[in-house]
């Protein structure tokens, strides 16, 4: 229960007159019951599921004295219970409007970022970035040294396209060298990006089938390479509950240009990852907080190529199976 306290008057007291001869009095903060939180973590059984009984100690921690700490007030945990509910509703196959919410809130990567480390067997592996909601399985298998990228003079994008023009090469290596990784070929680079026009190929009707997608297998020395765009800029989906509560707290929805790739090869674990171009204004503000200095790339002006005004030459270094027997790891790091 709250106490009556006296009201102390900050200009008497900073005269050093205390409480003594105040005559108005306040409730004072109640004092939540210190308890409260340990009966809730303590209602979980014994049979409950271990990875559950191991973690909600700590959400339920951290839930409650978030509540605490910043006075939640039922109205407000209402709006809150309503938001999450409409993320929901705005949910199915096309669309993920929860995992949008929390690309906004900084937790995708996040948790990318603690899975790479549990995982990590050495450090030189390329850095992983968030998968993204547009990525399609069984894009086209195509030779290195072609175009991922289908034009036509009628897109009102065409002469932008021609002007991001790019190709797009370097090696699929092995962490298991050390200091001196190993190119692996037969090694699968599943590259995709948007067109410049901000849209990926499922969300624009203009764009072929699988445009702007394509899978490279690596050659002997572990190299692959095809022609692409420069990447541009775009908004992530701002129409829904996620969009609201970026405006709400005065942010973007913008993310830089970036190139998507999983890489993956034989006894290596699958790479996730996303290249960013150094030129673009919201390098420093991806909505969805991807962004590492490792993946910023700088595309360089090529010469004498019809195909390409820019060119790009960028390496994966990719991590071993961490519960591989020694004989697979051998097969599996070497030429
Ligand atoms: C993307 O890069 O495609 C993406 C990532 C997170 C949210 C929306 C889009
Ligand atoms: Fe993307």
């Amino acid at each position: 229960m709250g106490q009556l306290l006296p009201l102390v008057d900050p200009a008497m007291a900073a005269l050093g007159l205390g409480s003594a001869n105040a005559k108005t009095y306040k409730l004072e903060k109640p004092q939540y019951d210190t308890k409260f939180t340990d009966l809730v973590i303590g209602a979980t059984g014994p049979k409950a599921h271990p990875r559950l009984a191991q973690i909600m100690p700590s959400l339920l921690r951290h839930l409650h004295n978030f509540a605490r700490e910043v006075n939640i007030t039922v109205s407000e945990w209402t709006m809150a219970v309503d938001f999450i509910n409409e993320c929901g509703k705005m949910s199915d196959e096309q669309r993920n409007e929860t995992q949008l919410l929390c690309d906004i809130l900084g937790l995708e990567s996040l948790v990318d970022e603690i899975t790479a480390n549990q995982l990590a067997t050495s450090t030189t592996e390329t850095p992983s970035a968030i998968l993204g909601p547009f990525y399609r399985h069984d894009a086209p298998l195509l030779p290195n040294g072609s175009s991922i990228v289908t034009l036509s003079p009628s897109l009102p994008w065409y002469e932008q396209a021609i002007a991001d023009s790019a190709y797009l090469t370097g090696q699929v290596l092995s962490s298991s060298g050390g200091g001196k990784p190993i190119p692996l070929r037969n090694a699968i680079v599943d590259v995709w990006h948007s067109a410049p026009n901000g849209l990926y190929e499922q969300q624009d009707t203009t764009q072929p089938e699988m445009n702007l997608r394509g899978r490279f297998v690596t050659d002997a020395n572990g190299r692959y390479s095809l022609y692409c765009l420069r990447p541009t800029a775009y908004p992530i989906p701002d129409d829904g509950p996620a969009g609201k509560l970026l405006s709400l707290l005065d942010r973007h929805p913008w993310r830089p240009g970036h190139i998507h790739f999983i890489v993956s090869a034989l006894g290596h674990r699958s790479l996730t990852t996303q290249i960013f171009d150094s030129r673009d204004e919201y390098i420093k503000q991806d909505s969805v907080f991807a962004v590492k200095e490792e993946l910023i790339v700088d595309f360089k002006p090529r010469q004498g190529d019809p195909q390409a005004k820019w060119e790009l030459e960028y390496d994966f270094v990719l991590g071993l199976m961490a519960d591989q027997g020694e004989e697979e790891k051998d097969e599996a790091a070497v030429l």
